[in-house]
């Protein structure tokens, strides 16, 4: 395997300008970069761009970027070794020939021995398996082997010896999160102990990450691996490896709240199931799960948590073109209870006669008021145009107002009214709208300036991280979530999809020039936190016309405290 340091030397050493001359002969200085004809793509005028300084090429037009490497694979159409050995030949440093048929890219080198560990680690519980019979036979797995589950025996320090044994250091275990350092004294032991263990894998299959169940009523039920250079549990999605062809096959996933969820549905033939990894569905993971289908069945908790969770699910798999339907859980907490006590038919059945997200919660909403006495009515009016307001294709929002206004037996135009007259408020006539600046372009262009801000700035995501929560981004929420968890500072080759990459490399490459990075970054938090505000504001006047409408008194003095705080704030930030 070649070292990583290697790689580094390599392409540091080689000059990204004089390796895509040779193949690009138009290429000529303009600015900071250099520009020339494309050749990926055909076109007239330059928009192929390469940084000396940076070592990245990117072409505005077609989109296709990189650094070195990838330049001579898509150029010659050759692996990553290849590309290696002649960018080596070029740079003349010797690399063993042998080298090169093993190696990948430099930022798997350093995870590799993460994987390695985790590998390890997973046999290790899995050859356990047997001491946790009763406890499998208790919940009905059938076939646990095929999800590698395995036990993490009662004792402080079994893994840690077993690892230590097969010649991992401390550092790499302590990094994959499977040790933790005493408080008292010196030494380390297993994070995991008397556990029921499932190895979460990413869609190669490799082992990432561990959820470990407690066996007995030890609290938390639940522990999970910490994010580690390899595990980011907003980008990833258990059982998701195995699941990806059921899902192309059959056109839809199944996402679950739990791994024990996953597991029954898969044991009754449900093999295209998955659940989020003990945290709410991210933006990320829905782009990733956009690229296998654009069909989703939640399956989540009847309970109301799992009800909340299921409807901000529903919101962040629209946004990335999903179609999303509920499959209505009743007679049980979750599908495995429900699989387990009403049988895998009822499960099953609910599943094929789920319904589309927005008829869920029309239907829901109807259930909470008596329709048939006037008051109610309007009141479910109201709410049910409040959320189809928010519905960006019209023809939808049409045909669910027609829907709705059969269901409450009123004249659709009722609804209609009601909807535009939110989005009326939402555009709000409201004084402060001219003061905040014009979202979302203006919020937009401070996200880009925060990326760049990260990218030429090491001190940036730091401050960043003290004033701003995941929340607050918009456009770039995606890029965001997994920079806020990539360890090292290679940003550019640490994000692992490409349309996202790409966005950061015209990022990287933009000429904007960056002087008082300080005050910069002040004022770019400064829009973003607006725009979170005015958001919350405008949710806010919603609700208050709701609450005036209903007579709620006391929500309506909370809300107007609510208002009168936000805005003092907003002042203050757009001052
Ligand atoms: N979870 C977690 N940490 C906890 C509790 C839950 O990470 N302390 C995550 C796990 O991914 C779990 C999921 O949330 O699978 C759903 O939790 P819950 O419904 O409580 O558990 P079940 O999946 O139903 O597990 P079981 O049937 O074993 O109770
Ligand atoms: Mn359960």
């Amino acid at each position: 395997m070649i070292p990583k340091e290697k790689i580094d030397e390599l392409r540091e050493k080689l000059d990204i300008v004089d390796v895509i001359s040779s193949y690009v002969p138009s290429l000529r200085k303009r600015g900071k970069n250099h520009m020339g004809l494309c050749p990926f793509h055909s076109e007239k005028t330059p928009s192929f761009t390469v940084s000396q300084e940076k070592g990245l090429y990117h072409c505005f037009g077609c989109g296709k970027g990189g650094n070195v490497f990838s330049f001579l694979m898509e150029m010659e159409n050759i692996s990553f070794g290849e590309a290696l050995k002649i960018a080596a030949d070029k740079a003349g440093i010797p690399i063993e020939a042998g080298q090169f048929a093993k190696a990948q890219n430099s930022a798997s080198q350093a995870t590799n021995k993460l994987f390695t560990i985790m590998e390890l680690a997973c046999k290790f519980y899995e050859g356990s398996l047997d001491k946790i019979k009763e406890y499998l036979d208790e919940r009905k797995i059938s076939d646990p082997k095929s999800f590698r589950l395995g036990f993490a025996r009662d004792g402080w320090d079994n893994l840690l010896n077993f690892l230590l044994e097969k010649g991992a250091k401390i550092e790499d275990i302590e990094a994959a999160g499977l040790i933790l350092k005493k408080q008292s004294g010196s030494g380390y032991y297993d994070r995991f102990r008397n556990r029921l263990m499932f190895p979460i894998m990413d869609q190669q299959n490799r082992v990432i990450g561990f959820g470990g169940r407690a066996v007995n009523n030890e609290e938390p039920k639940y522990l999970n691996s910490p994010e580690s250079a390899i595990f980011n549990k907003g980008a990833n999605l258990y059982n998701l490896g195995k699941a990806k062809d059921f899902i192309k096959r059959q056109k839809f996933a199944l996402l679950v709240e739990g791994y024990m969820d996953t597991i029954a549905c898969c044991e009754i033939g449900l093999d295209n199931s998955i659940a989020p990894l003990g945290t709410a569905v991210t933006s990320t993971q829905a782009k990733l799960l956009s690229r296998f289908t654009k069909v989703v069945v939640l399956a989540f908790d009847s309970d109301a948590a799992g009800l909340s969770a299921s409807e901000r699910a529903q919101e962040i798999l629209e946004e990335a073109g999903i179609s999303v339907r509920i499959a209505s859980c009743q007679g049980g907490k979750d599908p495995d209870e429900i699989i387990k006590k009403l049988g895998k038919e009822a499960f099953i059945k609910s599943v094929q006669t789920s319904i589309p997200a927005t008829e869920f919660k029309i239907k829901r909403v109807l259930g909470r008021f008596n329709i048939k006495e006037i008051e109610d009515k309007v009141k479910a009016a109201y709410e049910i145009a409040q959320f189809l307001s928010k519905e960006k294709d019209n023809l939808l929002q049409s045909e669910y107002a027609k829907f709705a206004a059969k269901l409450l037996n009123l004249p659709v135009e009722e609804i209609t009214a009601a909807i535009n007259s939110r989005n009326n408020y939402q555009k709000g006539g409201s004084n402060l709208k001219r003061a905040i600046p014009k979202a979302p372009s203006k919020v937009k262009e401070a996200e880009k300036k925060i990326l760049k801000l990260i990218l030429e700035w090491d001190e940036a995501l730091s401050k960043i991280k003290e004033e701003l929560t995941l929340n607050d981004f918009n456009q770039y929420k995606g890029i965001f979530e997994q920079i806020w968890t990539i360890k090292n500072n290679d940003i550019l080759s640490s994000i692992n999809n490409e349309s996202d990459a790409k966005v950061l490399r015209e990022i990287a490459l933009s000429e904007e020039p960056l002087s008082n990075k300080d005050q910069m970054l002040k004022d770019c938090i400064s829009s973003i936190k607006a725009f979170t505000i005015q958001n919350e504001m405008g949710f806010i006047r919603e609700s208050l016309l709701m609450a005036e409408k209903n007579g709620e008194e006391e929500t309506v003095n909370e809300l107007k405290k609510r208002q009168l705080y936000l805005n003092e704030i907003l002042r203050m930030l757009i001052r």
